[in-house]
């Protein structure tokens, strides 16, 4: 058997599993939950549950997947090995097929973001009805070639196996990232107006707090942003050496990707208010107000150009993280090699995805169906798992196994009962708001 693939060392972890945590989540939808849901007030209960709660959920996922030196349904069936293997296998595969569906939506909407870097860098904007461009482009064939386009540059990458595909795309990409998201957060806030919408991302409006939908989107917000979903980040801990930090590796992931959140909504909602546009959610927002602000803004082609580039870094290395799940899955599942397992996960996942280019009815129930169960059963699985039928003394020594700073005994009934109580109400809430 060839011995399992590690990372470099903790850097390459590190930016490897903040790659997968920065993507649409911190772009599309923090700056602006930021804004509706009290400005700074909104943080106060996102960094609660970002740091206090979703930083656990990494560590498990990062110490899972190292014990078992596994992608999840190997490592389930690892735990059920003396109680029922093959009960631990089929739960494993739901968060494996969770994972693989949100890599099948969100490739498309690479595909789509490519598709505007393009638009940018020939400096299509200018001259163009966005609004009207946007609906003709998505949900439409002329979509799929690009659909096409993201998924083999995620595969390129993903094929070069974890060091040289993925660990050194993100040690490339990620600070790059941060150096971009920097130049756009200057040009934005040095735009006329910029303040007022400084004011609506800033000001605390702290009656915000009684509202538990607050409370609800925070969490929900914490959970996906990290990536919560018992497979995605377990992989990438799965290729742990035994003597590396978790604590802090999950701490600087959280920070890294809260970062960037803030980050991005400093650079887009000063622009939206800027121009006098209303800040919106998901796709609108990137495809339509954005290019829109780029067409009049001074400096808007180069601006536009970083910006879509920015994009690109954080939607790809996501995606990069997405498709390496399947694909680990199948390499041990399978006793397939790297590249062919790379080959079918990638050629299926473009075929199931193919009727979602066209409908984009099909494509919100798709991912609306995807998120607001199957991740989030996923995260529960992968928590009560590990903390309950692995052990949750044993989990604790897996997680301070490499660390400078172990955790406590006191943290024991905090993951056990505190954390898997609340990955079970992010789903059953999900559930019940139709996504959070
Ligand atoms: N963390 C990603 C984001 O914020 O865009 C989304 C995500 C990826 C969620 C992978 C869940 C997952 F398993
Ligand atoms: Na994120």
């Amino acid at each position: 058997m060839n011995q399992r693939e590690t990372w470099t060392g903790r850097i390459g972890f590190i930016l490897a599993c903040v790659g997968a945590a920065i993507g649409l989540g911190n772009i599309w939808m923090f700056s602006w939950r930021l804004g509706a849901y009290g400005g700074a007030a909104f943080l106060v209960p996102y960094f609660i549950f970002v740091f206090g709660l979703a930083s656990t959920g990494l560590m498990e996922e990062f110490a899972f997947g190292r014990s078992q030196q596994k992608g999840a349904i190997g490592a389930f069936e690892n735990v059920f090995k003396d109680k029922n293997p093959s009960l631990g296998a089929t739960l494993g595969t739901l968060p494996v097929l969770g994972v693989s569906g949100v890599f099948i939506f969100y490739i498309i909407v690479v595909g789509w973001i490519l598709k505007y870097f393009v638009l940018a860098l020939t400096n299509s904007f200018v001259g163009m009805d966005i609004a009207n461009y946007f609906g003709q482009f998505a949900g439409n064939s002329a979509s799929i070639l690009w659909h096409a386009l993201a998924v083999i540059l995620t595969l390129a990458i993903v094929k070069l196996g974890v060091q040289k595909g993925i660990e050194k795309t993100n040690k490339f990409m990620m600070p790059t990232l941060f150096i971009l998201l920097i130049i756009l957060m200057i040009r934005s806030l040095t735009l006329g107006g910029a303040m007022e919408g400084v004011k609506f991302m800033l000001v605390p409006d702290w009656s915000k707090l009684l509202q538990p939908v607050t409370w609800v989107m925070a969490l929900g917000q914490a959970f996906f942003t990290v990536s919560l979903g018992g497979a995605a980040m377990l992989v990438y801990g799965s290729y742990l050496r035994k003597d590396e930090d978790i604590p802090s590796s999950a701490l600087q992931t959280v920070a890294f990707n809260t970062s960037a959140s803030l980050l991005a909504a400093f650079v887009i909602i000063p622009a939206v208010f800027a121009f006098g546009l209303d800040p919106q959610a998901g796709p609108p927002l990137l495809f339509i107000t954005l290019p829109n602000i780029f067409k009049a803004m001074p400096g808007g082609y180069i601006f536009g150009v970083l910006f879509f580039l920015s994009i690109v870094f954080a939607a790809i290395s996501s995606a990069v993280n997405l498709m390496e799940v399947p694909v680990e899955a199948m390499m041990d599942r399978l006793n397939l090699s790297r590249g062919k397992s790379t080959l079918i996960v990638a050629l299926l996942g473009f075929i199931i995805g193919l009727p979602l280019d066209t409908n984009m009815a099909w494509f919100g129930k798709f991912a609306d169906f995807v998120t607001i169960y199957l991740v989030p059963i996923g995260a529960v699985l992968a928590a009560f798992v590990f903390f309950w039928v692995y052990g949750v003394s044993k989990a604790r020594q897996e997680i301070n196994r490499g660390s400078s700073r172990p955790l406590g005994k006191w943290w024991e009934p905090f993951a056990k009962y505190v954390f898997v109580a609340v990955a079970l109400i992010v789903l059953i809430l999900g559930v019940v708001y139709g996504g959070i």
